[in-house]
């Protein structure tokens, strides 16, 4: 494979200008993700302490294998909502090791509110259920909740994709074989009841967990009687008795033991084969990222600057080299694994358009995962570009990435507007897995360009009233508070408060993220895919 020779001049006044706001963009990030891991209130601390309960990183100290990954999912959920402490939307949750085998882990933390699950909360957890069964990952779930967070209980509990959903994927999962374990640390209650008891294994801790359809105040508001939490679902009750909870754990240490030993009994996993070789690092630090991504998200860079930062060797071997320039695509490695990739340079036409249909396919026959690196304005517009039928094959590029059956990766590394996002593997394309660098921007379009739109309807109407253009100060009025909209809600923390997103990036991690996530996407089998698209329109 040819290795990509990069033009950044990493002396130069522009890589530095460039480095220095990227870097002081990682470092907010950084000081976000601390301070979500940890502000917690003193009187939290202090039950949990009084309590003899653990705290979520030491629960995850003792679960995880020493010295091993953790890809985080979503550690910024619920950014700035609720009362702007309900970090993580009140869970902690990622990708480890444990006993050698990779798993998805979901932690309630019971020092946000007790645990209780806020809608953001559910979304999670619906999506922690959904990366596990893409990717035939076994799900451990420590259990330490309230249930649902009351006041905003319809928020959470009647729809479709609410609080039932969850014991619903369940039972979806207990029947496609993926391995559920629970650890009670603290109560189920409720709908929470079902977590455990709709799991394989459920490890129970004497003293603090317990489980219950009615907590003691209900029991007592609804019957007269009295009991203790302990007495009503208890290890005790539900190891001996009910026959609810399997294992008995002394503390939380003994119950991170016991999943842990769980977790070895499973049976094993053939990994899915894509083409594989030694790693090597990318001839280029993947740091120099911060000083290639310039300031202005308008300023058009080569994408192959990244993939130089980002591919084993540096090393990629280009499809279409000469054709369609405003896509690059081709395959690389990373971190040992075959990847076809696909990044952005300038809008999509027709021609970058089928060259991505074809790659596309090419990868899902071959059984290659797709990475594509999203820095999209959209598809060309205007006359005649629609003559041309940019629209006939920007849809055979939005066809080809949705019937695509080979894992998909998706980093927004820059602007992801229109239906760029789409035929780029957005959201709504079911990638394994989309990250955010901190500079992104997402929506349907730029905010400058919808104030334009929306300034261009009304001088439009007011023409068919014979009247004249707004004036500049009534221009101003209609799009300054859009071009702040787009700006509040097309940044990559309101992207990743609201679960658009698995995670904001540092982007000198992308490789290695990338590695985890595709490792990761190899428990699940490449065998009895469903191939095939529907009709192409030609
Ligand atoms: N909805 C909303 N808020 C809740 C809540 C719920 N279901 N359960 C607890 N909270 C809040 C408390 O009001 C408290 O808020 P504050 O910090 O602002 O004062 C915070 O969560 C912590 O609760 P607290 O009772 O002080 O902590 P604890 O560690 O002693 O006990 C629980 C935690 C979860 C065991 C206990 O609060 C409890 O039993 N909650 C009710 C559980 C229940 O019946 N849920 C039914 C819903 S399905």
């Amino acid at each position: 494979m040819e290795v990509i020779e990069s033009q950044i001049d990493t002396a130069g006044d522009e890589y530095r200008a460039n480095y220095e706001r990227m870097q002081e963009l990682v470092e907010d990030l950084k000081a976000q993700l601390k301070k979500a891991r940890q502000e917690r209130s003193e009187k939290a601390v202090k039950r949990n302490q009084e309590l003899g309960k653990l705290t979520v990183q030491e629960r995850l100290d003792r679960l995880l294998d020493r010295n091993t990954p953790w890809l985080e999912i979503a550690p910024l959920a619920a950014k700035g909502m609720y009362d702007g402490k309900v970090h993580g939307a009140g869970t902690r949750a990622g990708i480890g090791v444990v006993k050698g085998r990779e798993v998805l882990v979901h932690a309630n933390d019971p020092m946000i509110k007790g645990g209780t699950v806020y809608p953001m909360g559910v979304k999670k957890t619906l999506r922690c259920q959904t990366i596990s069964m893409e990717n035939n990952l076994p799900m451990l779930m420590l259990v330490d909740s309230g249930g649902a967070y009351l006041p905003l209980q319809s928020e959470i509990f009647p729809d479709s994709d609410d609080g039932g959903r969850i014991f619903y994927n369940q039972a979806i999962m207990s029947k496609m074989n993926i391995p559920q374990i629970t650890a009670v640390l603290g109560l189920c209650t409720a709908g929470g009841a079902y977590i455990p008891a709709m799991s394989d294994h459920v490890v129970h801790v004497t003293g603090t967990g317990a489980i219950f359809l009615g907590g003691p105040p209900l029991v007592r508001a609804a019957t007269g009687e009295e009991v203790t939490a302990e007495d009503l679902g208890g290890a005790m009750v539900h190891c001996r008795e009910s026959g609810v909870s399997d294992y008995f754990a002394e503390d939380d240490a003994h119950a991170m033991q016991l999943v842990r030993d769980i977790t070895a009994l499973l049976p094993t996993v053939e990994k899915s084969r894509v083409p594989t070789r030694a790693a090597k690092p990318p001839l280029y630090d993947p740091k120099e990222i911060w000083g290639v991504v310039p300031k202005a998200i308008s300023t058009p860079y080569d994408v192959r600057e990244i993939l130089a930062r980002i591919a084993d060797g540096s090393e990629f071997l280009e499809f279409k080299a000469l054709y369609g320039p405003t896509l690059v695509c081709g395959w690389t490695y990373v971190h040992g694994h075959q990847i076809g990739i696909l990044g952005n340079n300038g809008v999509l036409f027709s021609d970058s358009s089928l060259k991505a249909t074809q790659f596309i396919s090419l990868c899902d026959r071959q059984g290659i995962p797709l990475v594509f690196l999203q820095n999209i304005n959209g598809y060309i517009i205007g006359r005649e570009y629609e003559r041309g039928g940019i629209t006939k094959d920007g849809h055979k590029m939005v066809h080809a990435v949705s019937t695509a059956t080979v894992p998909k990766f998706t980093v927004i590394i820059g602007a992801s507007f229109g239906a760029g996002n789409y035929g780029m593997c957005g959201r709504g394309y079911s990638p394994r897995f989309l990250w955010m660098w901190p500079n992104a921007q997402i929506g349907v379009m730029g905010g400058e360009q919808a104030a334009d739109v929306l300034v261009s309807v009304k001088n439009d109407q007011l023409a068919r009233a014979g009247q004249p253009p707004l004036p500049s100060e009534m221009v101003d009025n209609i799009r300054k508070p859009i071009i702040q909209s787009a700006f509040n809600e097309g940044n990559a923390y309101y992207s990743t408060a609201n679960l658009w997103d698995d995670g904001i990036l540092d982007p000198a991690s992308t490789r290695d993220v990338l590695g985890l996530a595709v490792s990761a996407s190899l428990n699940a089998s490449l065998e009895d895919r469903n191939q095939g698209h529907g009709t192409f329109r030609m």
